[in-house]
């Protein structure tokens, strides 16, 4: 970067932000979610585009962050490994230097985060994670912005992880450092989370528990992912095995408080990471948190590229 040039804001990491931008971002979605239910106009990103690479497959990712250019007023540019020289083994920094030139922002979905790291640190505008191995960021954006919706302030709750020690758990994770909750977590053995990779300080924001009963008991949320994630399917046998008994069911949500929500990041597998009572039961928020992806990525984005509005 040379002198006089604008610091760039990238989203890599949940951490990248800190607790009073989280409530203006919060506060800025609950606003643009309103317009947009409204059927209000709202477009300050007229002449920007939004760049999106996914080397791994998606639904709600390439459908939020699309839709919510476009309402906007920007545009996009969709790139996958298959259909560009990312997939001929370009260097991720000519990638980076390339692309940044010609779009104002960027959005990846990859594998390790070191790939992002790289890309962003050759890139001339924002990045926003999409999902990595190690991280999902704006998905846990969407979940604690759709907790407050339903139940208020997240600070000072418990949060119970049932499940794999993956993206979704370390994000969580850094969440509870950030936000001041605390975060019940039990994996099946050999799939614990790694503090270390997850990226924390502070050992107090997290609590292991052997069994998943046990980490739901008095929760205000409980929630879950796939046994398997994207680039691990090699396992997925082995995992089917390991995980058979961390399905929510309607004993676990019996544990947690009479008022706790249900959340799954999605896609999920009925009868195996949950039944289908719970998912499709009362206490599930799972619509209006997929929905608030779209939503939460509108303010961030919108965060990134002009700053803080009015
Ligand atoms: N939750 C989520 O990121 O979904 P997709 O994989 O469909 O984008
Ligand atoms: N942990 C899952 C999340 C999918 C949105 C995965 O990485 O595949």
């Amino acid at each position: 970067m040379k002198p006089g040039d604008k610091l760039i804001k990238h989203y890599l990491q949940f951490k990248d932000l800190r607790t009073e931008e989280y409530t203006y971002l919060f506060d800025r979605a609950r606003i643009i979610k309103a317009r947009f239910k409204n059927y209000e106009r709202y477009q300050p990103l007229v002449d920007r585009t939004l760049a999106m690479i996914f080397e791994k497959a998606s639904t709600r990712t390439r459908v939020s962050f699309e839709a919510g250019m476009y309402q906007m007023g920007g545009s996009v540019v969709h790139l996958t490994t298959g259909d560009s020289q990312l997939g001929r083994a370009e260097p991720v920094e000519d990638s980076a230097r390339v692309i940044s030139r010609m779009v104002d922002i960027v959005m990846i979905r990859t594998y390790e985060q070191a790939k992002l790291d790289t890309f962003a640190a050759h890139s001339r505008v924002p990045v926003i994670n999409g999902l990595t191995n190690e991280y999902h960021p704006c998905q846990i954006l969407a979940d604690i912005f759709t907790f407050i919706e339903h139940r208020g302030a997240i600070r000072g709750k418990t949060v119970a992880w049932v499940g794999d020690g993956n993206n979704m758990a370390n994000t969580w994770l850094q969440a509870a450092e950030i936000l001041g909750f605390k975060v019940h977590v039990s994996t099946p053995g050999g799939y614990e989370i790694d503090p270390a990779v997850a990226g924390i300080r502070d050992a107090g924001c997290y609590e292991v528990f052997n069994h998943p009963l046990e980490a739901c008991a008095g929760a205000h949320l409980v929630t879950t992912d796939v046994w398997t994630s994207m680039g691990y399917e090699a396992e997925n046998e082995e995992r089917r095995k390991a995980f058979v008994d961390w399905c929510v069911d309607d004993e676990m949500m019996a544990a947690a408080q009479p008022d706790a929500l249900f959340m799954h990041c999605l896609p999920a597998h009925r009868g195996e990471e949950v039944t289908a009572d719970v998912i499709d039961g009362p206490q599930s928020v799972v619509w209006d948190e997929a929905e608030n992806r779209m939503h939460v990525q509108k303010a961030l984005m919108e965060y990134l590229l002009l700053g803080r509005i009015g």
